[in-house]
């Protein structure tokens, strides 16, 4: 069966903060809600895990392979081990860097079948979005061609240009990506792109949006406290 929320959830993508395993711990005590999950760095992922009482635990990338010769490389179980239940993949900061489709779909298969819940994020860049619509929806349809198992997984729709940057998608936009990306694969959809207490609302009144996947924001606890009282209400 596909997944479906209950609630609307935040997931915090602490990316690669922060530095120390004693801030990571502060972090995870003040965003320790049951409608959230927070995604800290592997090396911290342990120490979180140890005083998480209501949130659940995600990591940031995972391998398609279960062990052997593949340095610097982390497996699916090995996550699991460590209590993990969400990894992210296919994030846009990591295709920069020259992940491609192909590798993105072994890892979804891979941790979908260890079963782990995947983020398969998708978006577009600023050159596509600038093309309009139409564009738009091309291309997240090629990112999406890949999909064949659906269980577990959960896609979220990160605008390339709205990652980081300050300007979010406008929520009307975000809200029909989200509904084209459910008809062509019928799972919950997140948005993610500076997403901020200012914004959390006007997003989760979608009903298409499903969840928040958070960069910045997540790591400034106050911010994070402030997007969990607004989520609550949904
Ligand atoms: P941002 O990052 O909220 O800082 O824009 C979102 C993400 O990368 O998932």
């Amino acid at each position: 069966m596909n997944l479906n929320f209950m609630k609307k959830l935040l997931f915090a993508n602490w990316k690669m903060n922060p530095i120390t395993e004693s801030e990571a711990v502060k972090l995870a005590r003040a965003s320790d809600v049951k409608n959230a999950v927070l995604i800290p760095p592997f090396p911290f992922l342990k120490a979180v895990k140890s005083v998480l009482k209501n949130a659940s635990l995600g990591a940031q990338d995972v391998f398609y392979e279960e062990k052997g010769a593949f340095t610097g490389e982390i497996s699916p179980q090995m996550l699991k081990k460590l209590g993990v239940k969400y990894v992210v993949v296919g994030h846009s900061e990591r295709r920069r860097l020259g992940e491609t489709d192909e590798v993105i779909a072994k890892k979804v298969k891979a941790g979908i079948s260890a079963g782990l819940k995947v983020i398969l994020c998708v978006g577009e860049p600023l050159s596509v979005y600038k093309k309009g619509k139409k564009a738009t929806e091309e291309f997240i349809k090629k990112q999406l061609k890949f999909i064949k198992d659906k269980k577990n997984l959960i896609i979220a729709y990160e605008p390339i240009w709205a990652v980081g940057t300050g300007k979010n998608a406008n929520p009307e936009d975000a809200a029909r990506v989200a509904r084209f990306i459910k008809n062509i694969v019928s799972v919950p959809v997140l948005y993610g792109g500076s997403t901020n207490s200012k914004n959390t609302e006007i997003f989760l009144k979608k009903k298409e949006i499903a969840g928040l996947l958070i960069g910045g924001a997540s790591i400034d606890a106050r911010e994070f406290q402030k997007m969990i009282k607004i989520a609550e209400r949904f």
